[in-house]
């Protein structure tokens, strides 16, 4: 484990100007150009679907890069995690969405239910409605506890939970989350965001937990930048900043096709609109606002008069040819940001591999696998730690 993070971020700080991406306007050139010859081209010449389905397969990509770019071999075999199976689809009890019941499901078959750990006290931490903790306290046969910032889910959640399996309203990231933590408990968390699961590490340590489960998301949320937490990255010359950690999770594999769709149209009028700009003589503006997703059900026109009005900035005159410029510019930067891509999992596992060294150092014993196939959800690393 200590030899793959040291490796992984030897890559990673070997090729940072591939993946540490200055503003998104900027990104249509690559400034790497120099440093790895044939790479823009390669990618370049993708077809549409190519760059649809790299983009969602990150294994599928450092394939593909393999001939302009030496170091995809060690990529590829440092992401390679044990996963599990897909398991059989099954009707989600009433009330949880069907792609959240696959995710509970898969996410309790990795958490075998032994005689030692029946009736150890299990916490979900950021537990949403709840539908996890019910889980565990059934799959494990033990009381377990949900924490949840948010009221309205703790009620509803407990409207429907039984007895041996409570949500409480606590912040976790205040004080109060103490008095929820014991000595020998079980801490668990499916998809907790950044700044959320770097508290849980802590306090499995200090708390002196029997168990973690661990399976982050998210990794830039509620966090600033990444303060690296094991002894064995600590000297690292690697820093990670907010925009990084976002990358780590620019996966759309469970994105609806309109959701996409939308998305993109919004990128492509936003470059149509800065092109517009520019042929109009105006300076550009290093970051202009994002506009909500129905925007893009309306046309090139209005969305860029709301944006210049949003932006404060003036209208350009705009028409069709900045509309194409706009499409033919997206397709340009998507191939090339592929380059940045091939490196998001990498990122990913940096970080979780950053928070196994950290509870080993502090007595745990650690494993990472895929708890499920990356089609369910992208976020299907699992860390289990025990003492
Ligand atoms: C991504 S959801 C995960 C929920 C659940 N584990 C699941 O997989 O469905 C994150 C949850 O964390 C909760 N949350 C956010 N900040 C929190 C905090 N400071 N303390 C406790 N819960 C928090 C949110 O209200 C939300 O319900």
């Amino acid at each position: 484990m200590k030899q793959r993070a040291l490796d992984i971020d030897t890559l990673l700080w070997r090729h940072r100007s591939l993946w540490q991406l200055p503003a998104y306007h900027k990104r249509a050139e690559p400034y790497w150009q120099d440093h790895y010859p044939g790479l823009a081209e390669h990618l370049l010449a993708l077809s549409d679907a190519e760059v649809a389905s790299l983009a969602a397969d990150d294994r599928a990509l450092l394939h593909y890069l393999t001939p302009v770019l030496a170091d995809s071999v060690p990529l590829l075999q440092h992401i390679a995690l044990p996963r599990q199976d897909t398991l059989q689809e099954q009707e989600p009890p009433s009330g949880i969405p069907g792609r959240k019941w696959q995710q509970i499901r898969a996410f309790c078959r990795a958490l075998p239910a032994t005689a030692a750990s029946s009736g150890t006290a299990v916490v979900d931490w950021c537990a949403g409605k709840g539908y996890l903790t019910g889980a565990l306290h059934q799959h494990l046969n033990a009381p377990a506890v949900g924490l949840e910032i948010d009221p309205r889910l703790v009620h509803a959640g407990n409207r429907r939970l039984p007895p041996k399996a409570r949500l409480v309203q606590c912040d976790v990231l205040s004080g109060s989350v103490d008095q929820h933590l014991h000595a020998g408990q079980h801490l668990a968390a499916l998809h907790a965001c950044g700044g959320l699961h770097h508290r849980l590490l802590q306090q499995a340590v200090l708390s002196q937990a029997a168990q973690l489960s661990l399976s982050p998301c998210c990794y830039h949320r509620f966090i600033e930048n990444w303060v690296t937490l094991s002894d064995t990255l600590k000297h690292s010359p690697l820093e990670l900043r907010r925009e990084d950690l976002r990358l780590a999770v620019r996966q759309t594999a469970t994105a609806r096709r309109g959701e996409q769709l939308a998305r993109r149209t919004l990128q492509a009028w936003q470059l149509g609109f800065r092109q517009a700009l520019s042929d109009s003589g105006n300076n550009l503006p290093d970051h202009l606002p994002g506009l909500p997703q129905p925007v893009a059900k309306t046309d090139f026109v209005t969305f860029s008069r709301s944006l210049a009005r949003q932006a404060g900035l003036p209208l350009p005159p705009v028409d069709r040819r900045h509309e194409e410029a706009g499409w033919h510019l997206l397709a340009r930067t998507e191939r090339l940001e592929l380059a940045a891509m091939a490196f998001r999992r990498a990122l990913e596992l940096r970080c979780v591999l950053d928070a196994a060294l950290f509870l080993e150092e502090h007595g745990f014993n650690c494993d990472i696998e895929e708890f499920c196939p990356p089609t369910l959800t992208p976020r299907n690393i699992l860390l289990r730690a025990y003492r």
